[in-house]
């Protein structure tokens, strides 16, 4: 039963917002709700997908989980401690216990330092291991990740994009963690190469006993690897829910138009589904109204959406959703 096991991350009423700047238009002291009171918890060894439009603050909320960023508000426990509020210096313990892969491996890797250089560097600054028992492990993770000993000499340049994506993973799996944060981790791979790397992220998940936040704009990346789903827009979480249920029952009109923007790759079954378009803008997370975000975009709007902000509640065993029509 999913709510006996125990949690790694528990976020609760999380806020980042960041200052705008006053431009020649607009004074005050206007903010970006880039993340908007969230709450939200990942069970150990579990894979929690988080899914939403660009710009709807995954990669805020990514980063400020792993505290990359100072939160404006809220807990983040994590393994039953509130690091939210935690300093630099008693941040150390965790920064190796939490590490972040991300989409564009090419950027976030040094392109001066080699492979070995590259997965070196967080185990020096993270262990206290001498350099021939940081080898050993450099060779080890360079096999889970599947490239082999003599790679340990190259440059980032010298591999392939789904080549340097495994040393990115090698790299966050140095310290040893308990959870990684993949932030598209897989979005700008090869189809074919997406199901490699995939594949080789749960065999780890199963042998190192990692539990995972994997990031995609796309509900179809992340379908298979997640055991659960959270759906975000504008800042909020509208709906949580198993992987399974949230593709066979989405509740949240939102989550509903996301799923059918994914292409149906039967030709006859696409010509008889009908497509939910979304309709609308994207409002703005500087100016925010009261009521539902998703009210100027719902075709099912009801007077109370333009009023109340919606909760996020329970409304079937483990599925959550926020929106007044439930
Ligand atoms: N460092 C920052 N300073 C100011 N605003 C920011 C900053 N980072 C993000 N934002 C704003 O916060 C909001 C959420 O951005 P975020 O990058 O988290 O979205 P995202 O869901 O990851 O989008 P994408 O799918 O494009 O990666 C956006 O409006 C963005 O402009
Ligand atoms: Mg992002």
């Amino acid at each position: 039963m999913a709510e006996t096991r125990e949690k790694l991350v528990d976020v609760k009423n999380l806020k980042k917002y960041f200052p705008l700047k006053n431009s020649m238009f607009k004074k005050g002291n206007q903010v970006v709700k880039a993340v908007d009171d969230v709450s939200f918890h990942i069970y150990k060894g579990e894979t929690f997908g988080l899914v939403g439009e660009s710009g709807c603050g995954k990669s805020t909320l990514g980063r400020t989980l792993n505290r990359l960023y100072d939160p404006t508000a809220g807990e983040i426990c994590f393994d039953g401690n509130d690091i939210a509020s935690l300093n630099n210096k008693q941040l150390q313990p965790y920064r190796k216990r939490i590490q972040m892969i991300f989409q564009d491996p090419y950027s976030s890797l040094n392109p001066y330092m080699t492979v070995e250089e590259i997965i070196d560097e967080p185990l020096e600054i993270h262990t206290r291991l001498s350099k021939g028992e940081r080898k050993k492990i450099i060779l080890d993770i360079l096999e889970k990740v599947g490239l082999k000993k003599e790679d340990m000499e190259k440059f980032p340049h010298e591999f392939s994009g789904g080549q340097r994506q495994r040393i990115g993973i090698a790299r966050a799996l140095s310290t040893n963690p308990d959870f990684i944060i993949c932030d598209e981790a897989i979005s700008a791979l090869d189809v074919s190469i997406q199901a490699q790397v995939i594949n080789m992220l749960e065999d780890l998940q199963k042998e190192l006993n990692l539990t995972y936040l994997f990031v995609a704009h796309d509900l179809s990346m992340v379908r298979h690897i997640s055991d659960r789903i959270g759906v975000m827009y504008l800042g909020k979480m509208v709906e949580i829910s198993k992987s399974d249920e949230l593709y066979a029952k989405p509740l949240h009109p939102y989550t509903q138009a996301l799923l059918s923007a994914i292409p149906i790759p039967d030709p006859i079954k696409a010509q008889n589904s009908k497509r939910e378009i979304i309709t609308g803008e994207l409002p703005s997370p500087i100016e925010m109204e009261k009521g539902c975000r998703f009210r100027a975009r719902c075709p099912f709007a009801k007077p109370i959406c333009a009023e109340v902000d919606p909760t996020l509640k329970e409304v079937e065993d483990g599925h959550f959703v926020a929106c007044h029509l439930y």
